[in-house]
C-alpha cells in the first residue's frame, strides 16, 4: 500500500487551474516535485497536509482518506509541512 496516494485532485481559484486532476503515489521514497513558477506546487504541498481543501478528488495517507481532515489531524497521522528556512549569505559583496 502507498503511503501517501493522490486521486484525482483538482483545485481552482477563481479561473485558475492550479491543481488539475494530480494522480500520484509515494512509497518510503524521497519524492521531488519540479515545476514553473505558477505549476502548482505549493498548492499540491498545501492539499497534501490540509491547509488547502482541493475542489475534487482525494487524499489517502495509509489507506485511510484525510481528504476532508485539517492539518493538526494530520499532523497526528504524521503528516507534516517543513517550510524552507530563511538564510542570507555572509557577506553582500565580493569585496575584500
Ligand atoms: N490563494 C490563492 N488565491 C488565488 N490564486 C492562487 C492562490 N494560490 C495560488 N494561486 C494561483 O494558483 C497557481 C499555482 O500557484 P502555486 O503557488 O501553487 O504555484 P507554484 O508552483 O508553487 O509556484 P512558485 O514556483 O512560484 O512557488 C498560480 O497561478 C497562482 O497565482
Ligand atoms: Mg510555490
Amino acid at each position: 500500500m502507498a503511503l501517501l496516494k493522490l486521486v484525482g485532485v483538482e483545485k481552482s481559484f477563481g479561473g485558475v487551474n492550479a491543481v488539475d486532476g494530480v494522480d500520484m503515489e509515494v512509497g518510503q521514497e524521497w519524492v521531488a516535485v519540479v515545476g514553473p513558477n505558477g505549476a502548482g506546487k505549493t498548492t499540491l504541498v498545501n492539499i497534501i497536509s490540509g491547509f488547502v481543501k482541493p475542489d475534487r478528488g482525494r487524499v489517502l495517507f495509509k489507506g485511510v482518506d484525510v481528504t476532508r481532515r485539517g492539518p493538526a489531524e494530520r499532523v497526528k497521522m504524521g503528516i507534516v509541512r517543513a517550510f524552507q528556512p530563511p538564510s542570507s549569505p555572509k557577506r553582500a559583496s565580493s569585496s575584500t
